[in-house]
């Protein structure tokens, strides 16, 4: 399968402290790319580098093909590979299907567009349609009309899904998605992440320090420590590796 996402010797360090260090990893295409690793092994710092919030001492990002590395991050999030966080945090005050719309003109929209009213109110009303779609696609849309405030911990990560949906994303990165959430809603979250990568063709590249819950949903694992790339394989090889269970165990 195509590589949509490939860093290659990336490096970072701050000051002394080398966070990322000569790290080569590949997402492939239409797969769940899961990194683990332990509190502080460079994971964030790895995406931060990879979406263009941080620059790199060393190292190259690809994506579809093209040499991202120092790229904006706001070109590299029109380009397709959106990470969450990214897109502005839902308006609290807005209604559900209003975060969607609001994902869905950001980047690109024409400004002369506006100035065709007729183009503009079909383009208007296709645009609800389409993010009442994708509301249903993470089982939000029961909920369309409820402020984001009013949404619990779990359907506030499917509306970031939702969003990046309506943002046109083909990779999806997540950082601890499931941070914060009922551990009764990990599963779920992780089951709309394996139905959309199933049913969109989507990618995702999921960092998690629960091994436990992530595992199964992933199709390729790489584990981090300190900075390096320790192991990576099928999720019960990286699981059962002696140094990833020395590093969590030992
Ligand atoms: N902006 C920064 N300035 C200085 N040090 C940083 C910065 N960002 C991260 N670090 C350090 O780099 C190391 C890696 O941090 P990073 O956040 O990438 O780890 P992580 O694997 O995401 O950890 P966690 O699981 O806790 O989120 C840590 O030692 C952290 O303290
Ligand atoms: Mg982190």
């Amino acid at each position: 399968m195509k590589e949509l996402l490939l860093t290659k010797g990336i490096v970072k360090a701050f000051g002394g402290l080398v966070a990322v260090n000569n790290v080569s990893i590949a997402v492939r295409e239409g797969m769940v790319t899961l990194l683990i690793g332990p509190n502080g092994s460079g994971k964030t710092t790895l995406l931060n580098v990879c979406t263009g919030v941080l620059k790199p001492d060393a190292g190259r990002v690809i994506f579809k093909g093209r040499d991202i590395t120092n790229w904006p991050s706001h070109r590299i999030y029109e380009l397709g590979f959106v990470r969450t966080f990214q897109i502005p945090l839902p308006f609290h005050t807005q209604t559900a299907l209003d975060n969607v719309l609001a994902a869905m003109r950001s980047p690109g929209e024409h400004p002369l567009r506006a100035l065709l009213r007729g183009t503009w109110e079909r383009k208007e009303e296709e645009n609800v349609k389409r993010a009442f779609e994708i509301l249903r696609k993470v089982g939000l849309d029961d909920h369309w009309d409820r402020p984001a405030y009013a949404l619990g911990g779990a359907q506030l990560k499917l509306l970031e899904l939702a969003r990046a949906l309506a943002a046109g994303a083909k990779l999806i990165a997540l950082d601890e998605p499931i941070g914060g959430v009922d551990p009764a809603f990990a599963d779920e979250i992780f089951s709309y992440v394996r139905r959309l990568k199933d049913a969109e063709g989507l990618t995702f590249f999921v960092i998690e320090h629960r091994i436990d819950v992530a595992a199964p949903y992933a199709d390729y694992v790489y584990a981090m420590d300190r900075g390096r790339i320790i192991s990576e394989g099928k999720s019960d090889e990286v699981l059962n590796d002696p140094k990833v269970i020395e590093v969590y165990i030992g």
